[in-house]
């Protein structure tokens, strides 16, 4: 069954596989959205009900609302906000509520785009209700000293950062601070945008891995992030429903040992 975690100190817990929407639900079109539906289908059949989206992913919000429909209710949305006008982050916050049933479960800063500017909004939409958790977020390594001092100030809740199996830099500062600070973590990119996922790998690669429920690399990637405590929730993105069933299995104990972690991110060369 799939494992559920704190996210952080946050009070809220969390699926440990969700959902990213970047660029694959960004599509227009009754087939493309249908196809969509069939991945929240299976993600809400292993409980992979984390969907994380921004208005920097095109139409991925508005068709992320569209194919949960009266679902909502039954999973966590985490968007952001991504603009450096403060009207358009009204507008960006009042359309999320929308689409989200008045409700944005996680929402964090897009990018650290003026990010005092877009807490305080944050903050403001927490205190009416509407917003559960305050997060802030960044893709490059060069803004984790920003993500760090908003971590230390205590502004913040949770953090979105890049971690995978060859992208390590993140155990060296912003982990430790989160697991000491009680700061929720999801992770973007665990897959490195597939391209650790379309590695070949052989029956033989993966046997020792066999007895955590691996059957897959793009599995052994997740579990490698997973297996450490200090992340709450991994977010791949996929357009196959079949590959949302395989990450989502990824979910599941047992965790790897510090043998298996270094033993797969070995092979990510
Ligand atoms: N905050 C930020 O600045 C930021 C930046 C980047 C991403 N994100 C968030 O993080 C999410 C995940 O990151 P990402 O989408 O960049 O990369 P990712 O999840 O690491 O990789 C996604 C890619 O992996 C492929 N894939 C998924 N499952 C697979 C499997 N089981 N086997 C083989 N290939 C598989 C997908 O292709 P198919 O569609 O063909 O399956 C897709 O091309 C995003 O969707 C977004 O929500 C946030």
């Amino acid at each position: 069954m799939m494992e559920r975690r704190a996210l952080g100190t946050s009070g809220l817990e969390v699926p440990v596989v969700g959902m990213g929407t970047w660029r694959t639900f960004d599509v227009r079109g009754a087939d493309a959205i249908a196809r969509c539906r069939a991945v929240l289908d299976e993600a809400y059949a292993a409980g992979a009900t984390l969907f994380d989206t921004s208005p920097m992913y095109g139409a991925s919000e508005q068709v992320l609302s569209e194919t949960m429909g009266a679902r909502r209710k039954d999973a966590l949305v985490a968007d952001k906000l991504w603009t450096p006008d403060d009207d358009e982050a009204e507008r960006q916050a009042q359309r999320a509520l929308r689409w989200y049933g008045d409700r944005v479960d996680v929402y964090q800063v897009h990018n650290l785009v003026r990010t005092r500017r877009r807490l305080a909004l944050l903050q403001r939409l927490r205190g009416d209700g509407k917003v559960r958790v305050i997060g802030a977020t960044h893709y490059q390594h060069a803004a984790f000293p920003e993500l760090l001092a908003l971590m230390r100030a205590g502004d913040i809740d949770q953090i979105q950062i890049p971690y995978n199996a060859r992208d390590r830099l993140a155990e060296r500062e912003i982990l430790p601070a989160a697991s000491d600070l009680g700061i929720g973590v999801i992770v973007m990119r665990p897959l490195g945008e597939g391209t650790l996922a379309r590695m070949p790998a052989s029956r033989e690669l993966l046997a020792p891995l066999a007895p955590f429920g691996v059957a897959t690399w793009a599995q052994a990637l997740l579990k490698f992030i997973l297996s450490d405590p200090r992340v709450s929730c991994v977010i791949p993105a996929t357009s196959r429903p079949e590959r949302m069933r395989e990450n989502a299995r990824a979910g599941e104990p047992p965790w790897f040992g510090a043998e298996e972690r270094e033993y797969v991110a070995k092979h990510c060369g």
